[in-house]
């Protein structure tokens, strides 16, 4: 018999730039374990050898998380969650999607680039060399090389898609704006009211998200910081408020904090990058919860103020813990926000004072709904807490949103 009468099929199946191939797969499924075991180290090993060739780096790192090793540990963490992720995607399809996400977000506050991710890829697969040694024989190096670049394509991808969307350019991400109001807010919180300094235009964002702040330090390294935004979109500026970080344990205070405590006053200008930020407020209907701690309350008060002027009959509840009155930024504005809405509940924690409830936060005292939505911020303990008060109580983890003010999730899954 003769004369076929369809093309045969290619002799090999069309590529996925998004699944690994076959064979990588058994080596990174082999090799998981002992990369993972020495995550840690072999980030750690990274980052110096990276600086070292690429000193303008420094300036885009935060030194303070390279000090205390959030940052090696969020990186390990994601490139195995990753690698988990390829091995059995069937697993939770979704599950690492918030961590991509919080990623591409942090980048594109900083302008992170496309052409830079050759410069972390070499600088990691040496650091895997390095630290794994004969181990890491040619097929392990390239199966280990595939997971890298299939994250930082789909990293490259989102960030693309957030730079177009938001109007970035990352090549001139930071811009200068000056400081027309700096006002006390709280023992060692302060707060700066930002309008562009270039005459251009306020951005538009989303209540929750953040912006950098890059400051140049009496040592002549430039760092940025992530500062949120405090209050709602649509006011013709931009307010932050920072609260100065003191060295406890023989540490150094806090680098950023410290500098625009002490040398940034009316009229000095700073360089702010774009608004960025996945932890925003959900425009539906449904009701909201808002729990803070400490200077935790910033997202909080800009997602207030945005309710109160565009969804003043939504039902809310506002919950905050502070040590103490004193230290309880934006209080009065978040009392007189609050009695702007129609719905609302406040309750207040602190540790010492007989104003409000004492103590820590009783998630069993906070009225909640199955249908609300939970936004949290503040220290990583006292997130962990008040999740898992609210997962006992019935509210599903996919209702229950929060920032960390620092690399990583809450989960562990990056950092
Ligand atoms: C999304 C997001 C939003 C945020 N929003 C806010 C906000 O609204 N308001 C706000 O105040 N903050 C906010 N932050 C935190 C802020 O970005 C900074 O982390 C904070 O201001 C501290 O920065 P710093 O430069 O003062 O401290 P750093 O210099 O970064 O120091 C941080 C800690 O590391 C310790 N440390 C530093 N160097 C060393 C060393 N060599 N050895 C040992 N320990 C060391 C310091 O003692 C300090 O405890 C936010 C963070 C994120 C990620
Ligand atoms: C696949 C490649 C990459 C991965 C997996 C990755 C992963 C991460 C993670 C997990 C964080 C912390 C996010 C958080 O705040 O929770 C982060 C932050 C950051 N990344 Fe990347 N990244 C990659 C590529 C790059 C590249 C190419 C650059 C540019 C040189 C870069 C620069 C930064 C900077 C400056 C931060 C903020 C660090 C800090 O504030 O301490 N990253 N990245």
């Amino acid at each position: 018999m003769t004369g076929p009468t369809r093309p045969a099929p290619p002799s090999t199946p069309q590529e996925d730039h998004t699944v690994l191939s076959t064979a990588s797969a058994e080596v990174v499924r082999a090799t998981l374990p002992v990369v993972r075991d020495h995550a840690v180290q072999i980030t750690g090993e990274f980052y110096p050898s990276m600086f070292a060739a690429h000193p303008e780096l420094l300036d885009l790192f935060n030194q303070g998380n390279q000090a205390g090793g959030q940052q090696r540990v969020a990186l390990a963490s994601a490139v195995v969650a990753f690698a988990g992720h390829l091995l059995d995607p069937g697993d939770d399809p979704g599950s690492f999607d918030a961590i991509a996400e919080r990623i591409a977000h942090k980048h594109v506050s900083l302008g992170i680039r496309a052409e830079q991710y050759p410069i972390v890829g070499r600088h990691l697969m040496a650091a895997v060399g390095t630290v794994l040694g004969d181990a890491v024989t040619p097929e392990v190096a390239a199966a280990w090389d595939e997971v890298y670049w299939l994250l930082a394509c789909r990293l490259i991808a989102a960030e693309a898609r957030l730079y177009q969307s938001g109007g970035i350019d990352p090549a001139v991400l930071w811009r200068r704006w000056r400081v027309v109001k700096r006002q006390d807010e709280a023992v060692d919180a302060v707060s700066f009211t930002l309008v562009p300094d270039d005459g251009g235009a306020v951005p538009d964002f989303l209540p929750g998200q953040y912006v950098s702040v890059a400051v140049d330090l009496p040592d002549g390294h430039r760092q940025p910081r992530q500062y949120s935004l405090s209050q709602g979109p649509v006011r013709g500026s931009l307010r932050i408020v920072v609260r100065r970080v003191r060295g406890v344990d023989g540490a150094p205070d806090g680098a950023v904090s410290n500098h625009l405590h002490d040398h940034v006053h009316t009229d000095d200008t700073l360089l702010v990058g774009p608004p960025a930020g996945e932890n925003t407020l959900d425009p539906g209907t449904g009701p909201v919860l808002l729990v803070s701690a400490g200077i935790g309350i910033t997202p909080m008060a800009s997602m207030l103020d945005h309710l109160a002027r565009t969804q003043p009959t939504r039902r809310v509840v506002v919950v905050h813990a502070d040590r103490s009155a004193d230290h309880h930024a934006l209080r009065a504005e978040i009392r007189q926000t609050s009695a702007g809405l129609t719905d609302v509940d406040r309750l207040t924690w602190y540790e010492t004072g007989d104003d409000e409830r004492r103590g820590f936060v009783d998630v069993d005292a906070i009225p909640l709904t199955e249908d609300t939505t939970a936004y949290l911020c503040g220290p990583v303990p006292f997130m962990r807490d008040v999740r898992a008060g609210l997962l006992r109580r019935g509210l599903a983890g996919d209702r229950i949103r929060y920032e960390v003010f620092g690399p990583g999730m809450l989960d562990g899954r990056t950092g």
